[in-house]
């Protein structure tokens, strides 16, 4: 399969970047293709212009989408798979990744009559958190972060998805970061082999 990777973080001294290394070698060891989109490293600009609001909210339906999105959806049109990698940001992706669906699941393309997105056979979200896994479950915020990426961004865009959390990252627990790294690293790599 050839497989796109969105990945967004502000900073190469991570541990999110290790995962997306670990999924990136498990991606070519199993013989995939792969195209990055690394947000921040791109520049990606993700707040959307007024022409881009008025077009999205069909008050201007002639309107173009801007080139920069535009290679994005021919990136995604190309792949067979879609993988985001993020930290968790207030129990969200980053703003950046946030604004990127603003911005590229525009109408034609990911909604509304006669979508030109293909379909992809599948999606992988692999985000990186600081609280416990337990936590997130126990206060429900796991399954507002499945219902809102799965269930709504990726939704029948992408016919097999889940979302898998890599837990207890933050350095402020260094002891427990270290303990889960290379277990982590290797759920990483796994599912890049297994995609
Ligand atoms: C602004 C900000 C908000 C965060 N919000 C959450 C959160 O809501 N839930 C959570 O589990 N971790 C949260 N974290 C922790 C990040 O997910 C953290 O960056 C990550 O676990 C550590 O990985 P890294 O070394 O790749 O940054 C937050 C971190 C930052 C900087």
């Amino acid at each position: 399969m050839n497989v796109m990777i969105v990945y967004a973080h502000p900073s190469e001294d991570s541990f999110t970047r290790h995962v997306r290394d670990s999924f990136l070698r498990g991606l070519e060891d199993a013989g995939h293709t792969w195209e990055l989109s690394d947000l921040y490293q791109m520049n990606f600009i993700t707040d959307m212009s007024e022409a881009e609001y008025l077009r999205e909210a069909y008050y201007r339906m002639d309107l173009e989408v801007p080139e920069d999105v535009r290679r994005e959806q021919e990136k995604l049109n190309r792949c067979d798979a879609v993988a985001f990698i993020y930290p968790v940001f207030w129990t969200e992706a980053p703003a950046k990744l946030v604004g990127w669906f603003d911005r590229v699941w525009t109408y034609g393309f990911a909604y509304g009559e006669n979508r030109t997105m293909r379909p992809l056979a599948k999606g992988l979200v692999l985000c990186v958190a600081g609280n416990a896994r337990e936590k997130l479950v126990e206060s429900g915020l796991l399954a507002s972060m499945r219902r809102v990426m799965l269930d709504d961004r990726l939704s029948d865009r992408v016919r097999e998805k889940d979302l898998i959390v890599l837990d207890r990252t933050s350095r402020e627990y260094a002891e427990e970061r270290a303990a889960r790294w290379d277990c982590h690293l290797q759920t990483a790599y796994r599912a890049g082999y297994t995609l």
